[in-house]
Parts: structure tokens; sequence; C-alpha cells
């Protein structure tokens, strides 16, 4: 049975599973990168290549290398990101502090992206709110007008060496944290002192940009208005079935815009979790069914569970589930077979029983009475299971020595002579009448044993145990477990 069970194990670990092809992160037949930039769905070039329009790509192959964006906020798109983050990294323009009027700066409000509807909003956690040059202070402002965020910048001290590149703490460039879910805001530039002439050639600037970014932004603090800076969306997705049988390798999280935030189940599982079938078992683990070990990133390796089990490699599923299966009818042939043995052990044993302690006797003095030997009735097994309820533990009263066939007595309510001499009740005192019935009966039966059954029995065992009382409190002797019967010429026994 272990050996059997080791065979089977090995065979599990061995047998193959399909193979995965490499898989596109795009619909099926749609472009699924532009330029060197991947699109995966529900992102998309091309009519029924994308989820919605929110997500429609347009892929400019006028530019080199071809450069994509998205179509409903004309913004280039720089990454997308859809395994552990849903993230979309495109460009989007600083917001810029007007030139110089003549009497001052004309104070400049613009506005950003407006996200609202759409399945993206501004990452908090990827993006900061930067403020160059140094025009005192700028606002974050939401679309009602409440300030959301705020960084003050001063100019560098006359005669100062100009802050390092690497620096962004309030000298011409701040930066501070933002809060979650915005989906569209404005910048405030507010005067607050009149050095800007001195640094006019700093231009004057702010966006929410990617916090990875900031340290280029430093590097070329005069630039930053002809180029625009990345900042991060969040992306969803709202309406997507994930229940139907496509989804199965997939996992998905709903989040508090009701948007699904899916992956695929483990980490050896690539592909696209939003697309149906698109999480698929990576090549490395196709041949391992317990799981896969991730060594690093595109690294992995099956588990080695028992080292034996690696030299016998089954072919292929189909015959490792053919040889699986043969294993496990043997396996049942021969549980049944057990059962079908001792099942016959088991009646060759009742029967001998049945012999040895007087069953034929029995039965031959039944048929020769009309089935019934004296006032004795003979039950058959099944309706000893049904007044016992299957021989419930429960109603065990006590347990002797026992087979077949059983002896089958009436239930005696009043227990033994035993307790009630020992350990009297109120309710029904021993009277001396009652105390001479009993003694009465006794006898009557020990006679009738003695000498008026066609064998004479003895009963070897009287005690006061031995003797019950029925409802009535007449006396009944029981326990026959030492009695012997005897040839009318035997005249003692001994124990
Ligand atoms: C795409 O190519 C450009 C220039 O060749 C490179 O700077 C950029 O990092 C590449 N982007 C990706 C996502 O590989
Ligand atoms: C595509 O890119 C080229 C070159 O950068 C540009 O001239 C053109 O206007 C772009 N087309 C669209 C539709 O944006
Ligand atoms: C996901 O976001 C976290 C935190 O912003 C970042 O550390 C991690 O590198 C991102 N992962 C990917 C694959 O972009
Ligand atoms: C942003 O878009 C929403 C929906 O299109 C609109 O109701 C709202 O007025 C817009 N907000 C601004 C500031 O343009
Ligand atoms: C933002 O600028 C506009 C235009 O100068 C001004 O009307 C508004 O009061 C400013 N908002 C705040 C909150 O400072
Ligand atoms: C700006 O420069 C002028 C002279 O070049 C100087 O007199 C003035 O104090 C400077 N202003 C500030 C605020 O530094
Ligand atoms: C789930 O992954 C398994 C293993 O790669 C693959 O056989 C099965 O087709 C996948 N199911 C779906 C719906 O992609």
């Amino acid at each position: 049975m272990v050996v059997e069970f080791t065979i089977w194990v090995c065979l599990w670990m061995t047998a193959s599973i399909s193979k995965a092809t490499a898989q596109s992160v795009a619909k099926p037949n749609c472009q699924d990168s532009c330029g060197n930039i991947s699109i995966p769905y529900p992102f998309g070039i091309g009519e029924n290549c994308y989820h919605d329009n929110w997500y429609e790509i347009f892929c400019n192959t006028s530019s080199s290398p071809p450069r994509p964006f998205l179509r409903r906020f004309s913004l280039e798109v720089e990454q997308i990101n859809f395994e552990v983050n849903q993230t979309l990294t495109v460009r989007i323009p600083m917001q810029l502090r007007e030139a110089w009027s003549g009497t001052g700066y004309d104070v400049m409000q613009g506005n950003s992206p407006n996200l609202t509807g759409s399945p993206f909003l501004f990452s908090s956690k990827d993006n900061v709110f930067l403020v160059g040059g140094c025009t005192g202070s700028a606002l974050l402002l939401d679309s009602r007008n409440q300030i959301l965020a705020g960084c003050a910048t001063i100019c560098p001290q006359q005669g100062s060496s100009m802050p390092s590149s690497e620096n962004c703490y309030g000298v011409l460039c701040c930066q501070t944290i933002i809060p979650s879910s915005l989906v569209f805001y404005r910048t405030n530039f507010t005067t607050s002192s009149n050095s800007y002439e001195n640094n006019s050639n700093i231009p004057n600037s702010a966006a929410l940009i990617e916090s990875n970014s900031v340290s280029k932004f430093i590097q070329n603090p005069t630039e930053q208005n002809f180029k625009p800076y990345p900042t991060v969306f969040q992306w969803t997705i709202m309406d997507l079935r994930t229940d139907s049988p496509g989804y199965e390798n997939s996992t998905c999280e709903t989040d508090e815009r009701g948007g699904h935030n899916c992956r695929c189940k483990a980490l050896f599982f690539k592909g696209n979790p939003y697309l149906p079938h698109g999480c698929q078992v990576v090549q490395d683990c196709e041949d391992c069914i317990q799981g896969c070990v991730v060594l690093g990133i595109d690294s992995y390796r099956c588990p080695i569970v028992d080292p034996t089990c690696q030299t016998s490699r089954a072919p292929s599923l189909g015959v490792g589930f053919i040889i699986a299966a043969v294993h496990i009818l043997l396996i049942l042939f021969g549980f049944c077979i057990y059962k079908m043995m001792k099942k016959r052990r088991e009646n060759r044993i009742k029967a001998k029983f049945f012999k040895q302690n007087g069953g034929l006797l029995l039965k031959r003095q039944m048929s020769s009475n009309g089935g019934v030997v004296d006032k004795t009735r003979v039950f058959t097994s099944e309706e000893l299971e049904k007044a016992t309820d299957h021989y419930n533990k429960d109603r065990i009263l006590g347990q002797g020595g026992q087979e077949v066939p059983l002896l089958v007595y009436e239930f005696i309510p009043n227990g033994t002579l035993f307790q009630h001499i020992h350990d009297p009740i109120e309710e029904f005192p021993l009277t001396w009448k009652k105390r001479l019935q009993i003694s009465t009966d006794v006898a009557a039966a020990l006679a009738y044993l003695h000498s008026a059954s066609s064998i004479p029995i003895y009963h070897r065992d009287v005690k006061s145990s031995n003797i019950l009382l029925d409802s009535r409190f007449r006396a009944k002797v029981s326990d026959f477990g030492t009695s012997r019967s005897i040839t009318i010429d035997q005249t003692h026994l001994t124990a």
C-alpha cells in the first residue's frame, strides 16, 4: 500500500501539463506595441482592440520611433503597467506662470487634464506636486478652487552657489505629496516677493510629476517649459466579466470606484489578466504540477519534493494519467477483494460458533416443534439490528462474551436483587412478604432446572447479582455463563 502510494505521488509530480505558448498582451489580432512601448489590453490600437474608447491608443508612425498617444486626452504615453501596478505614465505639460507684462508677472492659472468620469486618476503614490522657480508659492486647487496642497520656493541668496541638482528643498524648487483620488487640478501662483526680476531667467512652473523624475527636473531647471514631464495615472477597468470561464487564472479585486484590479493568480503565471485566457503558466513551470518555485524575475523551477521521482519522468500527460488510473483501479480492486475475504471469514466463524453453541440442535428442535421451542422465539439478525438501533453504543448496559447464536432476554426493569439488598430504594421496600416471594421464585426456578427440564442443568453461579426482578418484582434467574447440562446418572459436578 505504501509502495503503491509513493509511485502514485511520483507519477502525479512528473505528469506534464499542456504547453502554454508565449502570449501577446494585446487582444488577438491586435498590435501589441507602438515603437518600443508595449500596449496591453484594455488599452489597444485600432477599432475593437481596446476595451472602450477611454483606452484607445493612437500610434503616430510618422515619428521615429513611433509614439503612442492616449487619444481622449491627446497625451503621449510613456509606459503602461498592468502586472503589479495598474499605472499609465503620460507626459503632461508643466503649468507655467506667464512672462513679464511690464508691471509684473501675470499670475496664470493652468488646468490639468480632466479625468472626471474616466477610469483614470492621478496616482498619489507615484506623483508629487512640484514647483520650480522662485515665485513665492504655488497652490494646488481642485475644480471647486479648494486648496489641496501648496509649497513655496525662494530664490538663491545673492552670491551664493546654486543648490545642488539633487536638492528640491525649497530653493528654486519645492515638492509636496498630494491627496489621493485626484481627477483634476489647477495651480495658482501667488506673488510673495519682488525678487522675480533678478531671477527672470528662471521660469516658474508647477505640475504633478512622477516622483522619480524630480531629479531630472532639477538638473535642467530652465528647460522644463519645453518638454512635458511624466505623470502617473492609476487606471482601472469598470465592466469586465471576470466571472466568465476565460478568467479562471486571474484574480480580481474591486476598488472603491467599483473597478477591477486583476492579476494572474500566481507568480508563475504570466500574461494579461484582463484578457480571457490571458494568464498562462510560464514555460519553466510547464512541467511542474505541484506549484512552482519563483527564484527571481523570470527565473523559476519546479519544487524538488523527492529526488528519486525525478529519474522516472512520465513521457506525457496522457501516459501519466493512464498509468495513474490503472494504479487507482488496482488499489480499489485490492480493497474490494480484502473486504470480500473479511466478510467470508466472518461468516465462516459465525457458522462455526452456531454449530459449537448448539445452534443446530436448536434448529432441529424448532423444526420438530413447528418453529417453536417451549416459549422460545428465534430472532433474525435483521430484527435484532432494528431493535438495538444497529447495536448503538449508547444502549449497551453491560457486555459479556458473545458470537452466535445469542440469547435474547426480556427487558428486566427493576435491576438485580443485589442492588435492592445493598442499596435499598424507598419506593420499593423489600418487605418480608416480597423477600419470601423472591426466595420461592428462585427455588422454583432451580428446581425446574434440576428436575423438570428435559436435560438437567446445574446453574453453578446462583448469587443475588444474577437474580433479576421484573416489573412485578418476580424473580428471574439469569447468567448461565458457567452452567452445565448433565446426564441423568451424574450425581454432582465440580467447578
Ligand atoms: C524606447 O526607446 C527609447 C529610445 O530608443 C528609450 O529611451 C526608451 O527607454 C525605450 N523605452 C522602453 C520602454 O524600452
Ligand atoms: C505625428 O508625429 C509627427 C512627427 O512628430 C507630427 O508632425 C504629427 O503631427 C503627428 N501626428 C499627429 C496626428 O499627432
Ligand atoms: C509598483 O509601485 C511601487 C510603488 O510605487 C514601486 O515601488 C514598484 O516598483 C512598482 N512596480 C512596477 C512593476 O512598476
Ligand atoms: C470635468 O469633467 C466633468 C465631466 O465631463 C465636468 O462635469 C466638469 O465640469 C469638468 N471639470 C472641469 C473643471 O472642467
Ligand atoms: C486662483 O487664481 C485666481 C485667478 O487669479 C483667483 O481668482 C483665485 O482666487 C485664486 N484662488 C485661490 C484659492 O487662491
Ligand atoms: C535685484 O537686483 C537689484 C540690482 O541688480 C538690487 O538692487 C535689488 O536689491 C535686488 N532685489 C532683490 C530682492 O534681491
Ligand atoms: C489556466 O492555466 C492553465 C495552465 O497554463 C491552462 O491550461 C488553462 O488553459 C488556463 N485557463 C485559461 C482560462 O486561460
